[in-house]
């Protein structure tokens, strides 16, 4: 078998295995799972999608970096300066901080325990095609992004990489 077939049929027996994880720890860890933290906007995920605007538009770093990132004000101030909707509350406040150059800062949804060591990478996860939802739920549903799966469980990282013939050496996670 080339190569070339044998990550397809990973990538394929991915797909199969992470349907299942997904619907297993939506089940089963809730009680793990930190409330949404507060947010100094109302940011709806939902009004977004609703408008086909892309995850990559605001976290553009989600296929090509380590970090998928977060959007500056001036990035949501592109479309709400003017077209939408610019007398919104909401978009009020964040045209007042940004006019006084405040920078917003977002409250963490997904962590990982520092004591831990840990690099995540989003680009490898990317390039073998798992979907943003496996690790991070249906966020374009969501009206308040949180967290549906608990991404600081090594059990749940190692166990997905052993499924997929992804490296388990310690030192592919961890500094
Ligand atoms: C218009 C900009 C925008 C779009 C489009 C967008 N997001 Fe977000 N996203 C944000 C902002 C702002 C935050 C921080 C505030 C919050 O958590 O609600 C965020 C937070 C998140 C978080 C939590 C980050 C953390 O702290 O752990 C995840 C996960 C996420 N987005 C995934 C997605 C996915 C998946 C999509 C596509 C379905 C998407 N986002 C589309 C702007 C956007
Ligand atoms: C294999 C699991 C996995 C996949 C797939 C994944 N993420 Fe993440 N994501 C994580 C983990 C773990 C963190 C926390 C990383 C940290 O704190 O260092 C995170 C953090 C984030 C954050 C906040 C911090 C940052 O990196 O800037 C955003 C936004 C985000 N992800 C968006 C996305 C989007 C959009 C996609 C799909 C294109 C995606 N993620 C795919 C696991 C994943
Ligand atoms: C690509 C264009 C685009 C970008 C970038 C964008 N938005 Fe929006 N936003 C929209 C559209 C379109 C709507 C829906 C407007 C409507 O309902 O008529 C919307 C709706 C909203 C709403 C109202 C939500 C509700 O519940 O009705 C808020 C608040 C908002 N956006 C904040 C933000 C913030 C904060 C950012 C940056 C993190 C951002 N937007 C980035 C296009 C954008
Ligand atoms: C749903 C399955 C899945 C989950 C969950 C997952 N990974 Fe991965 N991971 C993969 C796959 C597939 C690759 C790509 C392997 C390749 O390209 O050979 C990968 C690659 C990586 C890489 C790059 C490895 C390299 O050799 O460069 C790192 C680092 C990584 N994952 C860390 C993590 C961490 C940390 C977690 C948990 C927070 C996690 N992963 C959760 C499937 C997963
Ligand atoms: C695929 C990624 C991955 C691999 C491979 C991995 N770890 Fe982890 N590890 C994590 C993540 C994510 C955490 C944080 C969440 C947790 O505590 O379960 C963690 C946590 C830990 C912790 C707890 C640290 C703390 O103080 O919170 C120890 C100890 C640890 N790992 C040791 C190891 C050893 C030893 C190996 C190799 C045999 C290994 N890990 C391989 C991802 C990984």
């Amino acid at each position: 078998m080339s190569s070339f077939q044998r990550s397809c049929g990973q990538v394929q027996g991915l797909k199969k295995w992470t349907g299942m994880l997904c619907s297993l720890a939506i089940l089963g860890c809730s009680s793990d799972l930190s409330e949404a933290p507060p947010q100094p906007i109302a940011f709806s995920h939902l009004a977004h999608s609703e408008n086909d605007i892309a995850c990559i538009r605001c976290h553009q770093g989600a296929e090509t970096q380590a970090q998928a990132g977060l959007p500056p004000i001036s990035s949501c101030a592109s479309c709400h300066r003017r077209a939408a909707i610019p007398d919104h509350p909401e978009v009020l406040k964040f045209m007042e901080r940004l006019e006084r150059r405040e920078p917003l800062v977002w409250g963490k949804v997904n962590v990982l325990p520092a004591s831990a060591m840990v690099h995540f990478k989003h680009k490898p996860h990317a390039r073998a095609e798992v979907d943003c939802s496996v690790c991070h739920g249906d966020v374009a549903q969501m009206t308040v992004a949180q967290s549906v799966i608990n991404i600081a469980d090594m059990g749940w990282c190692v166990s997905c990489h052993r499924e997929n013939e992804a490296s388990v050496d310690c030192l592919t996670c961890h500094h």
